[in-house]
């Protein structure tokens, strides 16, 4: 039976801790054409070779994700971009700004749209002329990637849809039985997925929120003189992006990160309890802390996914998210929240 046909068979998932000689064998199993899950310093990603287009393949499959939704593409070293991007194309001013944010930036959390290189699969960029690409922090995501001997696409761990996953147990919850191993290095220190930001415009536009923020990248676009906005959403840009090179695609709209219980989002606490008291199997969560009131969990960026998960562990029927001004000010937590919310948008006050 080829990989091919296994796809649709459960198979062993085996779970590794991520020590030097298991890195080397995930790398081996990378690349005679495997999947493996790995931890970076945001969330756990789901890698295959990117010039392995059968592995990219099952990536999909594995996850049950659309295939016209491309994936991230990791380097370890700033070199490697030129094995997937095709920075020749980018204007001279580009060019310095693309240099400029990878100094003050990477290794870390920010993910560049740049053009794509010819050889880079199809099924990576779902057909875009464009390519994702980050370098990770984490020492795990950089020694596998350099074991693997080219780049790997790594998308989110999770079942397509399902909250990601902070930590390997949260892998194998989702996708034990439908990929080759996973790397366990504990949980991830960021917790929400890098920001994306596409480089080829002006301004500058960032399609996914993250830890780094809008004014981290105006600091230094500033410096070019290049203004930075918020993309509403990255489905919408991908279908403008689409509609340009591949008319007959499907729609793109998603819905992301939502455990099985509702995620419903409240302005103030009497809402809250008013929420908890009409649905008695739920949890009230605040980013702000209240330490007198034991009523109302903690909520961040790194427990934001598994308080998620935990949910569904716990059989509850609603999680219920207080937003005040400082998670308003949070745009990466936000933009999870509102998407794993029903409706779709935060609550204005
Ligand atoms: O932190 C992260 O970025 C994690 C870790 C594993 O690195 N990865 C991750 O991948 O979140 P994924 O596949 O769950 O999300 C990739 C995002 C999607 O929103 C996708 O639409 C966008 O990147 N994307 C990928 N290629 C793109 C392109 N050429 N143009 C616009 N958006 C793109
Ligand atoms: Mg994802």
């Amino acid at each position: 039976m080829n990989r091919q046909e296994r796809t649709n068979v459960r198979i062993t998932t085996h779970l590794l801790q991520a020590t030097p000689k298991n890195i080397t064998k995930a790398a081996q199993i990378l690349r005679s054409g495997g999947n493996v899950a790995f931890p970076t310093e945001t969330v756990y990603g789901l890698g295959a070779c990117v010039f392995n287009d059968g592995a990219v393949r099952r990536i999909f499959v594995a996850k049950g994700r659309p295939s016209d939704n491309p994936l991230i593409v990791h380097c370890a070293e700033k070199y490697d971009v030129e094995r997937v991007a095709d920075i020749s194309r980018l204007s001279p001013q580009q060019q310095a700004l693309f240099h400029a944010l990878y100094t003050e930036f990477c290794p870390g959390a920010l993910t560049f749209i740049l053009p794509k290189q010819a050889p880079v699969p199809d099924s990576v960029t779902a057909g875009l002329d464009t390519v994702a690409v980050r370098f990770p922090k984490h020492p795990v995501a950089a020694q596998l990637i350099r074991e693997a001997g080219e780049p790997l696409v790594a998308p989110s761990a999770n079942r397509s849809g399902y909250p990601s996953p902070t930590t390997a147990a949260h892998v194998m919850h989702d996708l034990e039985g439908r990929i080759e191993a996973v790397l366990d290095g504990g949980a991830c220190e960021l917790g929400i997925e890098s920001t994306v930001v596409n480089i080829l415009t002006n301004p500058l536009h960032i399609l996914r929120p993250g830890s780094i923020t809008k004014e981290d990248l105006e600091r230094i676009a500033g410096q070019f003189e290049l203004k930075v906005r918020v993309e509403a959403s990255n489905e919408a840009a991908l279908k403008a992006e689409k509609q340009k090179t591949a008319p007959r695609s499907p729609g793109m709209k998603y819905r992301h990160y939502a455990p099985k219980a509702r995620v419903i989002l409240v302005p103030t606490e009497n809402e809250a309890f008013q929420q908890a008291q009409t649905i008695p199997a739920s949890r009230i969560f605040a980013y702000t802390a209240y330490p007198q009131n034991t009523s109302i969990y903690q909520l961040s960026e790194q427990n934001l996914y598994a308080e998620l998960r935990q949910a569904d562990n716990d059989g509850l029927d609603a999680v219920i998210i207080l937003v005040d001004d400082a998670l308003r000010a949070n745009a990466g937590l936000m933009n999870r929240l509102s998407k794993a919310a029903e409706g779709g948008s935060p609550p204005h006050t």
